[in-house]
């Protein structure tokens, strides 16, 4: 599945705008997300701290549960948005993985930098649905 030019930028712009929300009074580290949806819908989402700090959720998979609360069944792409372009965390390549074999994930810093990568690039030989598949039967 091809992400447009223009998908790819509202899918970035959103991960942006909504890394203002994010809530980071613990660390600091404000990181905004958005998912593009099966349906061409985008899905924001900003990490979530808490006092207790486990509870804690990353950007990335507020905006992949939200996706599929909404009745996504796919997801096309991911964008994430930090000060310093940093990329996921192994905890969210790896729901990013229940949904998808493979995305493109777009990595943007606050400076207006951005740049592609993947989702096979990020988490390579991984362990996903289809592997649970057998077992199953
Ligand atoms: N964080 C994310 O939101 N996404 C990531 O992929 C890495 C880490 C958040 C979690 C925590 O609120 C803060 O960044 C510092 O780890």
């Amino acid at each position: 599945m091809i992400v447009t030019a223009g998908q790819r930028q509202a899918l970035q712009q959103a991960a942006c705008q909504s890394r203002q929300n994010a809530y980071a009074p613990y660390s600091g580290f404000c990181v905004g997300a958005a998912v593009l949806g099966g349906s061409g819908a985008i899905y924001p989402g900003v990490n979530i701290e808490n006092a207790a700090y486990g509870p804690t959720i990353c950007a990335e998979r507020v905006a992949i549960f939200s996706a599929i609360t909404a009745g996504e069944s796919q997801i096309l792409a991911v964008a994430v948005c930090t000060e310093n372009g940093a990329t996921p965390c192994g905890s969210c390549r790896q729901v990013m993985r229940e949904f998808a074999r493979d995305l493109p994930v777009f990595i943007c810093d606050t400076a207006g930098n951005s740049h592609e990568t993947s989702l096979a690039a990020l988490l390579p030989d991984s362990f996903g649905p289809e592997d649970l598949k057998e077992s199953r039967q």
